[in-house]
């Protein structure tokens, strides 16, 4: 039997300030009304000026790593999923490796937008099914209030900051740990979800500027549609390898994008409300870090027991999508 990777440490990191719906209203035409019907969205976390995603993403590593009984030192690799990241080069990993002193480990950065912790997760699973020693420290974090256009209020009312984290290692309960990954794309559509600019195709400069290229841009309608298709697929796909009915599953933690497709998830699979993990209300669409954030607080929440069965799905820019079982 080959060994599963199991996760046996979470942790998290949100920015202190908080940017509320009222908050919003001050600042856009919208509503608190529109935002909370349309999203489930409440509010959501903002870094300060100096505040990075390399800071987010220690903070949340630290409170993974005490949780898994490991210091920096014994971590092998360390991959961030992220598309904020603190600049081109070195990689938010790189950053992580020097604060934690995981002077035994490689760095790596993945860029799958909302996907990128599940496709980074995936990864450590099979690091980790090759050499069940490894120690792997998966993390998700962004800085989206950077790339948002806070004039454009079809898209700034959607996203936040924040961080989550997992250490991987191999687990000694063949009964526990990461049972199926699902990794899917499809760069035909890429211009629904977009950051054009400040990339080697359009660098900086004023025109880009001008045209708004270095903030999200977003065809909500289709990457709605879009995103309900491929969470519906990867979910069955992953609900058959995992050879899971839908009352097998004990909780669903999918990205949080927007509350009416998490409804819809959840009618699909007729799952009762307290078996879809929903934290969209504090948080908005933290990109990579949604689904980390969600897991970290579900674990200190008490909500996930031993043995559980849990499926976790992505959506996002690129497209990218991807989903995860495992038993807790
Ligand atoms: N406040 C008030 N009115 C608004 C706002 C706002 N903030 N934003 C848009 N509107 C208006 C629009 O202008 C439009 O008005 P019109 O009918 O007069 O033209 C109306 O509200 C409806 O707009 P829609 O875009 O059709 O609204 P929709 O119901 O589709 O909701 C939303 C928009 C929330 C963006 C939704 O489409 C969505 O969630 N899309 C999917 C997002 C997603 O899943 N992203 C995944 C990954 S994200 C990533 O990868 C970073």
């Amino acid at each position: 039997m080959i060994a599963k990777a199991r996760i046996v440490g979470t942790g998290s990191c949100v920015p202190k300030k908080v940017l509320t719906n009222k908050d919003l209203e001050n600042m856009i035409d919208t509503s608190d009304e529109w935002i909370t019907t349309r999203t489930g969205i409440k509010q959501r976390h903002i870094a300060q000026e100096g505040e990075n995603n390399s800071d987010l993403a220690i903070s949340a590593s630290k409170k993974a790593l005490e949780m898994a009984g490991i210091k920096g030192k014994d971590l092998d690799l360390i991959i961030v999923g992220t598309l904020t990241p603190d600049m081109p080069m070195p990689s938010v990993a790189c950053l992580v490796q020097d604060a934690l002193g995981a002077i035994n480990a490689g760095a790596v950065d993945i860029s799958a937008t909302c996907s990128g912790f599940l496709y980074s997760l995936s990864m450590a699973d099979k690091f980790v099914r090759l050499d069940p020693n490894m120690k792997v420290l998966v993390i998700g974090s962004e800085v989206l209030s950077r790339r948002t256009n806070w004039q454009d209020r079809t898209t700034c009312v959607l996203f936040g900051d924040g961080a989550g984290a997992a250490v991987v290692t191999g687990s000694n309960d063949e009964k526990r740990g990461i049972i199926s990954t699902h990794l899917h794309a499809d760069g035909s559509v890429w211009e629904l979800l977009t950051i054009r600019g400040l990339g080697t195709a359009h660098p900086v400069n004023e025109e880009i500027l001008s045209k708004g290229w270095q903030y999200i841009e977003m065809q909500g309608r289709d990457v709605f549609k879009h995103a309900v298709r491929a969470l519906e697929s990867v979910t069955n796909e992953a609900m058959v390898a995992a050879g899971w009915q839908n009352e097998d599953l004990d909780l669903l933690i999918a990205h949080q994008a927007n509350i009416r497709i998490l409804e819809y998830l959840r009618e699909r699979l007729k799952l009762p409300k307290d078996k879809v993990f929903i934290n969209i209300h504090k948080y908005g669409n933290t990109s990579a870090a949604s689904i980390p954030i969600a897991l970290d607080e579900a674990n200190r929440s008490g909500k996930l027991k031993e043995g559980d069965n849990v499926l976790m799905i992505s959506f996002g820019g690129g497209f990218t999508w991807a989903g995860v079982t495992m038993s807790w």
